[in-house]
């Protein structure tokens, strides 16, 4: 898709779910075990006190600040989405939410954070969650990534939430054993190999870890659920159970249920 389609889907989905978070996933679950691991990844860098400073680029209507908001109160949370309407959307979440104190979002582009008035470049720690994924190419995602790597201070740490071909296919392959068709990514996505990744991040950061920590979900979501019920429920008992099971589990547990889910969390270092 061209870019100007791309962002004329998320101008879209804005205008017709405004603060819901179905503005920028059909997956209610999943953005609880996103919420989940972008917490546990940040208390392992910056304990539980949090960092004084995190930045998500790609911020939608602002749920995973304003959530991250509720368990790190000593951090300031800025947000940045190129949508306009998000932005707002966010704004009203956040005094909804009385976290008006702890957050700010404005305006702006991943490509294009450099010039951004409203940033520092100074952030412990800058996140993503299904931002560079809409960029349609490998070269713009490495851009993006690079003009996110600035934004973190030497030293400081980028975490990506992003969807990975590697994964994704792994999770066909089991629907097909399972004698479902394969899926296709949303026409608006530009899913990651993960090894372009990890290579073209080289340049600024170093890689720490990573983690599978939606596989179980994914598996119940699009293969076991989809085997029983002839298709992907979104509101299924079963995925619901799954996602609460997944979000009880002690530090250690995450990572142990295979490389099936679409999005992976990876976190950098920044070196230089
Ligand atoms: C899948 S949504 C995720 C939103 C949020 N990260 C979350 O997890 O709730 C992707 C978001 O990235 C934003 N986005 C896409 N391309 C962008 C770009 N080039 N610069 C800034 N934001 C972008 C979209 O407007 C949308 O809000």
């Amino acid at each position: 898709m061209e870019l100007d389609d791309i962002r004329a889907h998320w101008q879209g989905w804005a205008e017709q779910f405004k603060g819901d978070i179905r503005a920028t996933t059909k997956t209610p679950t999943i953005k609880l075990l996103e919420i989940d691991a972008l917490k546990r990844a940040i208390e392992k860098i910056a304990g539980t006190d949090g960092a004084q400073s995190i930045l998500e680029v790609g911020c939608g209507n602002g749920h995973n600040c304003i959530a991250l908001s509720k368990f790190f109160p000593q951090t300031h949370f800025t947000g940045v989405d190129y949508i306009g309407d998000m932005v707002k959307c966010a704004l009203d979440n956040r005094d909804a939410q009385q976290a008006t104190e702890q957050a700010d979002f404005y305006e702006g582009n991943v490509l294009d954070l450099d010039s951004h008035a409203e940033l520092t470049g100074e952030y412990d720690i800058a996140f993503t969650d299904r931002c560079l994924i809409n960029l349609n190419s490998v070269e713009l995602q490495l851009q993006g990534l690079a003009q996110i790597a600035h934004q973190v201070k030497i030293g400081g740490h980028v975490i990506l939430i992003e969807n990975i071909n590697d994964s994704y296919s792994q999770q066909n392959a089991l629907r097909e054993h399972a004698g479902l068709a394969a899926r296709t990514p949303d026409k608006f996505n530009l899913f990651f190999n993960e090894n372009e990744l990890t290579e073209g991040a080289k340049p600024h950061l170093q890689l720490v870890r990573s983690e599978n920590f939606a596989s179980l979900h994914d598996i119940m979501l699009y293969v076991i659920t989809p085997m029983v019920s002839g298709k992907v429920d979104y509101e299924s008992p079963y995925v619901k159970a799954v996602t609460d099971m997944l979000l009880s589990l002690p530090d250690g547990l995450h990572d142990s249920f295979g490389g099936f889910g679409q999005n992976r969390l990876y976190v950098f270092r920044r070196t230089q």
